[in-house]
């Protein structure tokens, strides 16, 4: 039979592809832009015939009913995206998963086992593969275990090149097609304050620098100001919107790294539109699995290694909470410790944490983002020994191999200056000064 026969045959509707879930299934959908709203809405289609159903995903920004109340499926999330994220504050229950990204094939097979991949895919080439394009989920390392993969066709995805995240007709069980607007994430515009806390980080990176920037907008202002850099190089988990600036305006060029000299190399892709055209068929970059990209050895491999990420608060000893606001989870732990790590193994590497000094309430009023303590049941991403620079628009904190005291002074130093006095007067009552 030809590539062509095979996939006629197992061509289906998504309905008809869903029917195939059985009771007590363990459903992983590939996440973020490879999402299938499709198939994941026919799923919930059947809530109320199927039983003992579970379903795993990631930085789901797409609106999909089983995300709704009136679904009891068991819901886990990765790494929490917006729509999950105002899911659960809608009152749907959502399990979050506890682990380091670098893990996330292992964790997805040792800890919850699927029996049904539900993934979206770019169309099938000459010799049967579906290339898995911008945000693989692991899919090729998971698929000969899985009793139905389900691909969901769409010829709008970008072809990403690759030799892995790709999977083969032989291994898929049901083929649905369906032309979608593949899931964006356009950047903001860096505000003043965003630009002052990545002028801190900016005067530090070198020319040649291989980088890694992460989720949110302190981080992307830090791409973004790097535009007058010359010879950087992509070696990270997400490739962003300011990574694609960057390579546009010729500040990357890859060709100071010994490992894939002159390629940019990414874990998934998230931008724009434009982002994803220039990705298409572009050999310049390649996608591995996030087992590869986020190792911390491999990381370390690159010279002058330069790690930006973004957190949410942390307190006077430098224990970092970056994934949730209190008990409340916000997002996911991600490649934070895996870059933290791997970018202060590397010769000449650093590893930037970054955020605003303080942030708004509800109510108008602001808070410090750096606190004596964290509430209790807060989540720490990173912790304190693993830190090295804390940065804010005050300045940079230095904490790598600090003591508690040489911490708290630091902490200080660049916390906002109507909250210095107050944490002074603490650090001091709790013998930190
Ligand atoms: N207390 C209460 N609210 C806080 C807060 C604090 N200490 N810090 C931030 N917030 C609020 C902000 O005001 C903002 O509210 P809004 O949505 O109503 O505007 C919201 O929380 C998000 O904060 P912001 O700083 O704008 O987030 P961001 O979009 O820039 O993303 C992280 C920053 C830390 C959430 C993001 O980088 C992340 O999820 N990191 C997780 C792990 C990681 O770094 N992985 C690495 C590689 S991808």
């Amino acid at each position: 039979m030809s590539f062509k026969q095979e996939y006629e045959k197992k061509k289906m509707s998504f309905k008809d592809a869903v029917k195939l879930v059985q009771n007590g299934d363990n459903v992983y959908m590939a996440g973020s832009s490879n999402l299938s709203v499709p198939l994941a809405d026919e799923l919930y289609n059947r809530k109320d015939e199927l039983k003992d159903i579970s379903v795993l995903s990631s930085l789901v920004s797409n609106e999909i009913k089983l995300l709704g109340t009136d679904c009891d499926f068991k819901y886990t999330s990765t790494f929490l995206g917006g729509v999950e994220r105002a899911a659960q504050k809608n009152g749907r229950l959502i399990d979050n998963m506890c682990y380091q990204l670098r893990n996330n094939s292992k964790m997805i097979q040792n800890s919850f086992n699927p029996s049904v991949l539900f993934f979206m895919a770019a169309p099938m080439d000459d010799e049967g593969y579906f290339n898995l394009s911008l945000a693989s989920g692991d899919i090729d390392s998971l698929i000969d275990k899985a009793r139905l993969a389900v691909v969901h066709v769409n010829d709008k995805l970008p072809y990403i090149c690759t030799n892995e995240n790709r999977v083969h007709i032989s291994q898929v069980h049901a083929i649905c097609e369906q032309s979608m607007t593949v899931l964006t994430l356009p950047s903001g515009v860096p505000s003043e304050l965003d630009k002052k806390v990545a002028s801190y980080i900016v005067e530090r990176i070198p020319n040649g620098a291989c980088l890694q920037i992460g989720i949110g907008g302190i981080a992307n202002a830090v791409g973004f100001s790097l535009v007058n850099h010359k010879h950087l190089g992509i070696y990270t988990e997400m490739y962003t919107e300011s990574m694609f600036y960057l390579t546009k305006k010729g500040a990357v060029d890859n060709s100071c790294k010994k490992m894939h000299t002159g390629v940019s190399v990414a874990g998934f892709l998230l931008g724009s539109q434009e982002m994803y055209d220039f990705a298409d068929h572009n050999p310049a970059i390649l996608t591995r699995p996030l087992i590869y990209t986020n190792d911390p050895y491999l990381v370390a491999q690159h010279d002058n290694f330069v790690s930006v990420n973004a957190c949410l608060q942390v307190d006077m000893t430098g224990q970092v909470c970056s994934e949730a606001i209190g008990k409340a989870q916000f997002s996911g732990t991600g490649g934070q410790v895996d870059f933290v790590r791997g970018a202060q193994m590397s010769k000449g590497g650093m590893s930037f944490i970054a955020m605003h000094s303080t942030a708004e309430k509800k109510d108008g009023s602001r808070i410090s983002k750096i606190v004596m303590s964290h509430p209790e049941g807060s989540i720490i991403t990173t912790g304190r020994t693993d830190v090295q620079y804390i940065v804010t628009e005050y300045g940079i904190a230095d904490l790598q191999n600090k003591s508690r005291m040489q911490r708290a002074k630091a902490m200080i130093a660049i916390a906002h200056p109507d909250f210095r006095d107050e944490l002074t007067y603490q650090a001091k009552k709790d013998g930190y000064l």
